[in-house]
């Protein structure tokens, strides 16, 4: 459903482009198909969220495990899953323009001929009966492309934890209830990617997997459910643009017995789409994986002396995603009172930001260079800051402002004289005196939570 927010989507794959953010792959070959590069900016501000996710589910937590699982597992896996027979979208075919549609989304789809008109509503349209598509990536082991050597690019991290229950949980001495937690690449050979790094075939997961016992379940269901809202209004995401939706019999994928999507408004067309999916898994995966590989992945309960099957809570977020709605919410383009150009902001939450400060001398004489670029040393060891002497004291802030820095630094005529600089916050404009040797504090301060 379209939203009443506007769509900043071009505005932010031009600026991201030009500040470094994201680049199309291999674009001087004409770019791969809904594969995105994070560029030096980009990366900076996805490790920063994959980061705080980390902290919230497995640094701060005594009842969560770490994990990184290989993205190559044994093709039983795919097959235990339920991914190699169920994996797949309906995909129909048009032979007059060749476009690949899924055939149960036509109704969101366009004619790439007849834009005003859906897939099959135009004369000249002619698609196929829709047939099963796998979404996974298939390659070969070894040296030999036969089926025996076939092996999948995984689709979701989640796997990996499930076959490594009982490692994590024997090696760690975890008690039932606990988690397991991967961030990780997944793959999927998506018929209709698309709108920048939303959909793409291949991206980065979140996932944690908490296993409780039968009946417990839908108690950790609704805890996590809150949990995880909560951890997206941490990242400073608008909470008017966060909400729920429930799972419908017809959406519950097969695993699942109950779920819940975290939506986010990323405005225009698109409005609300899923950024997160909170899924009460119940014991499908670990049973499946028992009766494929012949090994019990029980837990033993010492205290009533009981075995069983442990249910799981699953949270599953795409970094990728998470990403752009966070671009999204920042994005904003403001008049300034008193001036006549208008500014380009990324609002980003300071702690996310890639870069946390701008040093400027003022000029490029009286010593002010060389007092800054010590200054910019010296916090450099402490966070991630842009030395910048180029063009006016305002462009340099307008360049800062579009890539979401929070503080800028300028050293000026006065700085020789008392060792002060002056601090400028990026959204209330507001500017301080400080001692230089206090700036370092003041933004460590400011970006820490
Ligand atoms: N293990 C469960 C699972 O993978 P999912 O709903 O298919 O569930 C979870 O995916 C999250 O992964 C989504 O909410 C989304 O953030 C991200 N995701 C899934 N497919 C994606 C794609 N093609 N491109 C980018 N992110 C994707």
């Amino acid at each position: 459903m379209p939203s009443s927010r506007p769509d900043v989507m071009d505005k932010l794959v031009s600026l991201c482009k030009r500040h470094g953010f994201i680049f199309q792959s291999s674009e001087i070959y004409g770019g791969t198909g809904s594969v995105w590069d994070y560029g030096p900016l980009g990366v900076e501000l996805k490790r920063n969220i994959k980061d705080h996710w980390w902290r919230a589910m497995v640094r701060s937590r005594d009842d969560i495990e770490g994990l990184d699982a290989a993205i190559l597992m044994h093709p039983r896996v795919w097959e235990a899953s339920g991914h190699v027979a169920g994996f797949t979208d309906p995909l129909v075919d048009c032979k007059t323009c060749k476009g690949r549609f899924r055939a149960d989304a036509l109704a969101d789809a366009r004619c790439p001929q007849k834009p005003s008109k859906r897939p099959g509503e135009w004369e000249a349209c002619d698609l196929t009966a829709p047939r099963q598509f796998n979404l996974m990536f298939k390659t070969f082991m070894g040296p030999v492309e036969e089926s025996a050597s076939v092996v999948y690019l995984r689709p979701e991290t989640a796997q990996g934890i499930y076959v490594n229950f009982l490692n994590v949980q024997q090696s760690t001495r975890q008690k039932i209830p606990f988690g397991i937690a991967q961030i990780g690449k997944a793959f999927r050979n998506e018929i209709t990617p698309g709108n920048f790094i939303f959909r793409t075939r291949e991206f980065e997961q979140m996932e944690m997997q908490f296993f409780v016992e039968p009946g417990t379940d839908m108690e950790w269901f609704e805890r996590w459910k809150a949990e995880r809202m909560t951890w997206h209004l941490t990242l400073g995401l608008d909470a008017e643009r966060l909400r729920y939706h429930q799972h419908t019999k017809e959406e519950l994928a097969h695993y699942a017995r109950a779920a819940y999507d975290v939506q986010f408004d990323f405005g225009g067309t698109l409005g609300f789409q899923e950024i997160e999916g909170v899924h009460n898994r119940g014991d499908f995966d670990l049973t499946r994986h028992q009766e494929y590989s012949g090994k019990k992945l029980e837990y033993f309960d010492q205290p009533t002396n009981r075995r069983y099957v442990p249910y799981v809570i699953e949270t599953s977020v795409g970094a990728d995603r998470v990403t752009l709605a966070v671009l999204v919410n920042s994005y904003r383009e403001e008049t300034v009172d008193g001036e006549t150009e208008g500014r380009t902001v990324l609002g980003l939450h300071p702690s996310l930001a890639p870069i946390k400060a701008g040093v400027f001398p003022l000029v490029k004489k009286d010593g002010m260079p060389e007092f800054a670029t010590a200054l910019a040393a010296d916090l450099r060891a402490r966070f991630p800051v842009f030395y910048d002497e180029s063009g006016s004291i305002g462009r340099r802030y307008r360049r800062q402002d579009e890539v979401g820095t929070p503080f800028c630094i300028t050293i000026d005529g006065q700085t020789a004289a008392d060792q002060t600089v002056t601090i400028r916050e990026r959204d209330t404009l507001r500017q301080e005196r400080i001692a230089a040797v206090a700036v370092g504090d003041y933004i460590l301060e400011r970006i820490t939570r």
